[in-house]
């Protein structure tokens, strides 16, 4: 069974299912709160909207009310939800910069007139998830008020509020006790009863302090976290944080299943298809920065590829690693179902880094990926350029 690949332009990926073999077991004692079961789909404000807190200069842009009541409308009118991005996530700076005088968590009364309650009513009014950033210190990344020393009346507000998943940053505290920390409010979030996504970003912090990160306990008590540094809208940062995980694939990758997840971070603005496939084959969360309401055709076509978003969402929930890389070619493979007696299938992820802008024809077999079934392979293609579909010939 031999491939031949001509990738078109150095943004050219594709991916390609294989039905196959081997297996692997995968049994780790993960979170038991029934969510995420599949990596986490919906919208994050932080890539596209960070701080911007002025809302007289930045009307439409501003981290307010409006702008995620507006990103819920969008998720359902653009068809979004319907492929399942369904959570709506508010990052930092949504606080007012003190507590009330009762101590309690305010949101900014100026851009969330109505209420943190309000909005997560709204936001389930259009079907869908509610979700909202805090951090496990004094102070979030921002400046403004952490959970440290309130975590449990805290949490008994995200409650009230009916919060479906909760994104706990790591600014303003000691990374020494994370462990303890977090699984602590792991606990609490258990103790309510109800069920939020926990994303927990704890690696993200002691990975920066080059300590010996404990995976084994996070995916016990978080669904899903941050191994790195935040993302950026561009090429070169999608490609770093894929090489980091590739580079730390052999400890990570075990780690991630139904209910647990490592995460890259979000779907930039201008997404790729290179991003799109190498999140797939990492079983990533796929949770989009991005402004919905203007959306170029091209990333839109990216973020609404069922047959992706399927490798994305596989029930088996293995994450793929990288299993290739020759002249600026990586390949990344990923077990997913359909399994035929005891065999996995498997999504592969061509992504060419040349920068020659030609097409650049590249042989590979099956086989040389460790894809050697003796009964062969099922073929199917899917997200391809137009001059890559022409240009990839499959000879079985
Ligand atoms: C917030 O609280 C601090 C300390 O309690 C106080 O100094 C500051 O003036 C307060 N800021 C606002 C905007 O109320
Ligand atoms: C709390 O943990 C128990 C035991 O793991 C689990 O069965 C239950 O579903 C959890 N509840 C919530 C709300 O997370
Ligand atoms: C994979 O399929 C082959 C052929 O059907 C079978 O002999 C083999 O036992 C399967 N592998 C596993 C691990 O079940």
């Amino acid at each position: 069974m031999m491939k031949k690949y001509h990738p078109d332009t150095m943004l050219n990926s594709i991916a390609v299912t294989v039905a196959a073999f081997a297996v692997l077991l995968h049994g780790v004692t993960c979170l038991d709160n029934g969510l995420a079961l599949t990596p986490p789909m919906g919208w994050l404000a932080w890539q596209r909207y960070r701080c911007i807190t002025d809302c007289v200069t930045y009307p439409d842009e501003c981290v307010s009310e409006k702008l995620f009541m507006n990103a819920a409308d969008l998720l359902v009118s653009e068809g979004y939800a319907d492929l399942g991005y369904k959570y709506v996530i508010v990052d930092d700076c949504w606080l007012s910069k003190n507590r009330s005088a009762d101590g309690k968590l305010e949101a900014d009364k100026t851009r969330f007139p109505s209420g943190i309650k309000a909005l997560s009513d709204y936001v389930h009014s259009k079907g869908l998830k509610f979700g909202l950033y805090q951090d496990w210190g004094e102070k979030t990344c921002a400046g403004y008020p952490g959970v440290l020393g309130n975590e449990e009346s805290d949490i008994k507000q995200f409650v009230e509020w009916e919060v479906d998943y909760i994104k706990l940053d790591g600014c303003y505290s000691d990374v020494r006790d994370m462990d303890k920390g977090y699984v602590e409010f792991g606990k609490l979030l258990n103790k309510t009863g109800r069920p939020m996504v926990y994303s927990c970003s704890w690696p993200a912090y002691q990975e920066d302090k080059g300590m010996r990160i404990n995976y084994a306990l996070m995916a016990k008590h978080c669904n899903l976290w941050r191994n790195y540094g935040d993302i950026d809208d561009s090429w070169t940062s999608v490609m770093s944080i894929a090489d980091y995980f590739a580079l730390k694939q052999e400890f990570w990758a075990q780690h991630a299943g139904p209910g647990h997840w490592n995460d890259p971070d979000m779907a930039i603005p201008s997404v790729s298809k290179s991003q799109m496939a190498i999140w797939a084959v990492l079983a990533a969360p796929l949770l989009m920065s991005n402004r919905l309401s203007a959306v170029r055709p091209e990333f839109k076509e990216i973020l609404q590829n069922a047959e992706v978003i399927k490798v994305n969402q596989d029930a088996l929930g293995i994450q793929g690693t990288r299993v290739f890389r020759d002249k600026g070619i990586d390949i990344w493979t990923r077990p997913v179902e359909p399994v035929h007696r005891g065999n996995y299938s498997y999504a592969v992820a061509f992504v060419s880094r040349r920068e020659d802008g030609a097409p650049y024809p590249y042989k590979i077999t099956l086989e040389d990926l460790g894809l050697n079934h003796h009964i062969g392979y099922t073929i199917k293609r899917f997200f391809l350029s137009r001059k890559a579909l022409d240009a990839l010939v499959l000879d079985c």
